[in-house]
Protein backbone atom coordinates (compact mmCIF):
# COMPACT_ATOMS: atom_id res chain seq x y z
CA UNK A 1 0.00 0.00 0.00
CA UNK A 2 1.36 3.59 -0.46
CA UNK A 3 0.67 6.81 1.98
CA UNK A 4 1.69 9.73 0.26
CA UNK A 5 2.83 12.35 2.80
CA UNK A 6 1.13 15.55 2.22
CA UNK A 7 4.15 17.38 3.75
CA UNK A 8 5.78 17.38 0.28
CA UNK A 9 2.59 18.68 -0.95
CA UNK A 10 2.10 21.90 -2.62
CA UNK A 11 -0.09 23.87 0.07
CA UNK A 12 -1.01 26.37 -2.10
CA UNK A 13 -2.73 24.35 -4.24
CA UNK A 14 -4.62 21.34 -1.97
CA UNK A 15 -7.56 21.01 -3.99
CA UNK A 16 -5.52 19.82 -7.14
CA UNK A 17 -2.93 17.62 -4.90
CA UNK A 18 -6.08 15.62 -3.56
CA UNK A 19 -7.62 15.75 -7.02
CA UNK A 20 -4.06 13.50 -8.02
CA UNK A 21 -4.20 11.42 -4.60
CA UNK A 22 -8.43 10.82 -5.61
CA UNK A 23 -7.44 9.65 -9.10
CA UNK A 24 -4.31 7.46 -7.95
CA UNK A 25 -6.02 6.02 -5.51
CA UNK A 26 -3.62 6.11 -2.95
CA UNK A 27 -4.25 3.65 -0.47
CA UNK A 28 -4.13 6.24 2.75
CA UNK A 29 -3.09 10.05 3.15
CA UNK A 30 -0.20 10.07 5.47
CA UNK A 31 -0.43 13.45 7.62
CA UNK A 32 2.40 14.84 9.74
CA UNK A 33 1.46 16.47 12.86
CA UNK A 34 4.47 18.43 14.14
CA UNK A 35 4.12 20.48 17.30
CA UNK A 36 7.93 22.38 17.75
CA UNK A 37 8.61 20.36 20.69
CA UNK A 38 8.54 16.43 19.87
CA UNK A 39 10.12 17.54 16.32
CA UNK A 40 11.95 20.70 15.23
CA UNK A 41 9.43 21.65 13.18
CA UNK A 42 5.79 22.82 13.22
CA UNK A 43 3.17 21.38 10.41
CA UNK A 44 -0.37 20.53 10.32
CA UNK A 45 -3.58 21.00 12.93
CA UNK A 46 -7.02 19.67 13.46
CA UNK A 47 -8.38 22.69 11.48
CA UNK A 48 -6.66 22.40 8.77
CA UNK A 49 -7.06 18.86 8.44
CA UNK A 50 -11.17 19.38 8.73
CA UNK A 51 -10.61 21.28 5.69
CA UNK A 52 -8.26 18.80 4.12
CA UNK A 53 -11.15 16.06 4.99
CA UNK A 54 -13.93 17.73 2.92
CA UNK A 55 -11.56 16.49 -0.46
CA UNK A 56 -11.20 13.08 -0.19
CA UNK A 57 -12.64 10.16 0.90
CA UNK A 58 -9.26 8.42 1.43
CA UNK A 59 -8.10 7.30 5.03
CA UNK A 60 -6.52 9.58 7.18
CA UNK A 61 -2.91 8.56 8.59
CA UNK A 62 -2.41 10.77 11.37
CA UNK A 63 1.50 10.73 12.44
CA UNK A 64 1.23 12.85 15.67
CA UNK A 65 5.13 13.91 16.70
CA UNK A 66 3.52 16.05 19.33
CA UNK A 67 4.05 15.80 22.80
CA UNK A 68 1.28 14.38 25.05
CA UNK A 69 -0.33 13.44 22.05
CA UNK A 70 -3.67 11.85 24.77
CA UNK A 71 -4.13 15.24 25.06
CA UNK A 72 -5.50 15.83 21.07
CA UNK A 73 -6.83 12.72 20.08
CA UNK A 74 -10.44 13.42 20.41
CA UNK A 75 -9.65 16.27 18.36
CA UNK A 76 -8.18 14.75 15.54
CA UNK A 77 -10.84 12.07 15.79
CA UNK A 78 -13.63 15.17 15.18
CA UNK A 79 -11.07 16.46 12.47
CA UNK A 80 -11.41 12.93 10.46
CA UNK A 81 -9.07 11.02 11.44
CA UNK A 82 -9.17 7.40 10.73
CA UNK A 83 -5.58 6.07 11.87
CA UNK A 84 -3.80 7.43 14.56
CA UNK A 85 0.58 6.84 14.88
CA UNK A 86 1.74 7.70 18.29
CA UNK A 87 5.86 8.19 19.71
CA UNK A 88 6.27 5.80 22.82
CA UNK A 89 8.39 8.55 23.82
CA UNK A 90 5.71 11.20 24.02
CA UNK A 91 3.53 9.99 25.95
CA UNK A 92 3.67 8.85 29.85
CA UNK A 93 0.96 6.08 29.72
CA UNK A 94 1.44 4.24 26.51
CA UNK A 95 -1.32 1.65 26.66
CA UNK A 96 -4.04 4.11 27.76
CA UNK A 97 -3.35 6.38 24.84
CA UNK A 98 -2.97 3.39 22.05
CA UNK A 99 -6.28 2.76 24.36
CA UNK A 100 -8.07 5.96 23.99
CA UNK A 101 -7.31 6.10 20.13
CA UNK A 102 -9.55 2.13 19.54
CA UNK A 103 -12.23 3.28 21.30
CA UNK A 104 -12.68 5.87 19.97
CA UNK A 105 -13.44 3.75 16.91
CA UNK A 106 -9.92 4.53 14.96
CA UNK A 107 -6.66 1.96 14.09
CA UNK A 108 -3.63 2.86 16.18
CA UNK A 109 -0.10 2.49 15.66
CA UNK A 110 3.30 3.07 17.75
CA UNK A 111 5.91 4.98 15.67
CA UNK A 112 9.44 3.90 16.17
CA UNK A 113 12.33 6.24 15.84
CA UNK A 114 15.75 5.01 14.11
CA UNK A 115 18.06 5.02 17.27
CA UNK A 116 14.82 3.15 19.38
CA UNK A 117 14.45 -0.51 20.25
CA UNK A 118 11.68 -2.55 18.68
CA UNK A 119 11.21 -4.71 22.05
CA UNK A 120 9.90 -1.93 23.95
CA UNK A 121 6.79 -2.96 21.99
CA UNK A 122 6.73 -6.71 22.53
CA UNK A 123 3.56 -6.80 24.78
CA UNK A 124 1.33 -4.23 23.49
CA UNK A 125 2.19 -5.09 19.75
CA UNK A 126 -1.19 -7.42 19.84
CA UNK A 127 -3.37 -4.68 20.66
CA UNK A 128 -2.05 -2.69 17.62
CA UNK A 129 -3.26 -2.22 14.40
CA UNK A 130 0.42 -1.11 12.88
CA UNK A 131 3.49 -0.32 13.88
CA UNK A 132 5.43 2.72 11.89
CA UNK A 133 9.39 2.37 11.41
CA UNK A 134 10.90 5.66 11.29
CA UNK A 135 13.66 5.26 8.50
CA UNK A 136 14.84 8.91 8.90
CA UNK A 137 14.73 11.11 12.32
CA UNK A 138 11.56 12.58 12.38
CA UNK A 139 10.54 16.02 11.42
CA UNK A 140 11.39 17.05 8.08
CA UNK A 141 10.37 15.54 4.27
CA UNK A 142 13.67 14.77 1.92
CA UNK A 143 15.78 13.36 4.52
CA UNK A 144 18.09 10.67 3.16
CA UNK A 145 16.73 6.82 4.26
CA UNK A 146 19.00 4.98 6.83
CA UNK A 147 19.88 1.95 5.45
CA UNK A 148 19.99 -0.15 8.85
CA UNK A 149 15.87 0.34 8.97
CA UNK A 150 15.98 -3.01 6.35
CA UNK A 151 17.43 -4.85 9.51
CA UNK A 152 14.56 -3.61 11.79
CA UNK A 153 11.99 -4.03 9.34
CA UNK A 154 13.21 -7.96 9.31
CA UNK A 155 13.11 -8.23 12.67
CA UNK A 156 9.59 -6.50 13.15
CA UNK A 157 7.99 -8.62 11.30
CA UNK A 158 9.72 -12.15 12.55
CA UNK A 159 7.88 -10.40 16.16
CA UNK A 160 4.99 -9.66 14.57
CA UNK A 161 4.55 -13.26 13.52
CA UNK A 162 6.04 -14.91 17.47
CA UNK A 163 3.34 -12.70 18.87
CA UNK A 164 0.21 -13.83 16.41
CA UNK A 165 0.24 -9.78 16.15
CA UNK A 166 -2.06 -8.45 13.16
CA UNK A 167 0.09 -5.32 12.72
CA UNK A 168 0.76 -4.15 9.61
CA UNK A 169 4.16 -2.37 8.92
CA UNK A 170 4.64 1.01 7.37
CA UNK A 171 8.01 2.24 6.58
CA UNK A 172 8.61 6.19 6.71
CA UNK A 173 11.53 8.39 5.38
CA UNK A 174 13.83 8.57 2.53
CA UNK A 175 11.42 6.24 0.25
CA UNK A 176 11.24 6.48 -3.60
CA UNK A 177 10.64 4.41 -6.34
CA UNK A 178 14.09 3.13 -6.72
CA UNK A 179 14.16 1.81 -2.95
CA UNK A 180 10.79 0.39 -2.77
CA UNK A 181 10.77 -2.38 -3.73
CA UNK A 182 13.71 -3.90 -1.58
CA UNK A 183 12.10 -2.31 1.46
CA UNK A 184 8.79 -4.46 0.89
CA UNK A 185 11.13 -7.37 0.43
CA UNK A 186 12.66 -6.87 4.04
CA UNK A 187 8.85 -6.83 5.07
CA UNK A 188 6.71 -3.45 4.88
CA UNK A 189 3.09 -3.49 4.10
CA UNK A 190 2.95 0.15 3.72
CA UNK A 191 5.17 2.92 2.14
CA UNK A 192 5.06 6.61 3.07
CA UNK A 193 6.73 9.05 0.80
CA UNK A 194 6.92 12.56 0.42
CA UNK A 195 8.90 13.93 -1.93
CA UNK A 196 9.29 10.90 -3.69
CA UNK A 197 5.72 11.34 -4.69
CA UNK A 198 4.89 15.12 -4.79
CA UNK A 199 6.40 17.41 -7.59
CA UNK A 200 6.29 16.98 -11.24
CA UNK A 201 4.63 13.68 -11.85
CA UNK A 202 2.69 12.94 -9.22
CA UNK A 203 -0.18 11.05 -10.44
CA UNK A 204 2.39 8.84 -12.47
CA UNK A 205 4.34 8.19 -9.15
CA UNK A 206 1.51 7.13 -7.58
CA UNK A 207 0.70 4.91 -9.76
CA UNK A 208 4.35 3.33 -10.10
CA UNK A 209 4.33 2.82 -6.55
CA UNK A 210 0.90 0.99 -6.65
CA UNK A 211 2.72 -1.31 -9.40
CA UNK A 212 5.73 -2.42 -7.44
CA UNK A 213 5.37 -5.68 -5.77
C1 LIG B 1 9.22 12.87 8.62
C2 LIG B 1 7.83 12.48 8.27
C3 LIG B 1 7.66 11.84 6.94
C4 LIG B 1 8.05 12.69 5.76
C5 LIG B 1 8.62 11.75 4.74
O1 LIG B 1 9.23 13.27 9.93
O2 LIG B 1 7.34 11.56 9.23
O3 LIG B 1 6.33 11.35 6.77
O4 LIG B 1 7.02 13.42 5.20
O5 LIG B 1 9.15 12.49 3.71
P1 LIG B 1 10.10 11.85 2.60
O6 LIG B 1 9.33 10.76 1.92
O7 LIG B 1 10.41 13.01 1.73
O8 LIG B 1 11.31 11.31 3.32
ZN1 LIG C 1 5.37 10.62 8.84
Amino acid sequence: MIAPSILSADWTNMQEEFKKLNQGQADYIHIDVMDGNFVPNISFGPSLIKQLRKLTKIPFDLHLMIMKPENYIEEFKKAGADIITIHPSATLHLDRTISLIKDLGMKAGIAINPGENIDSIKYILKKLDLVLIMSVNPGFGGQKFIDYSLDKIRDLKELIKEKNSKALIEVDGGIKLDNAKEVIEAGADILVSGSGIFGENTLENIRKFKEIN
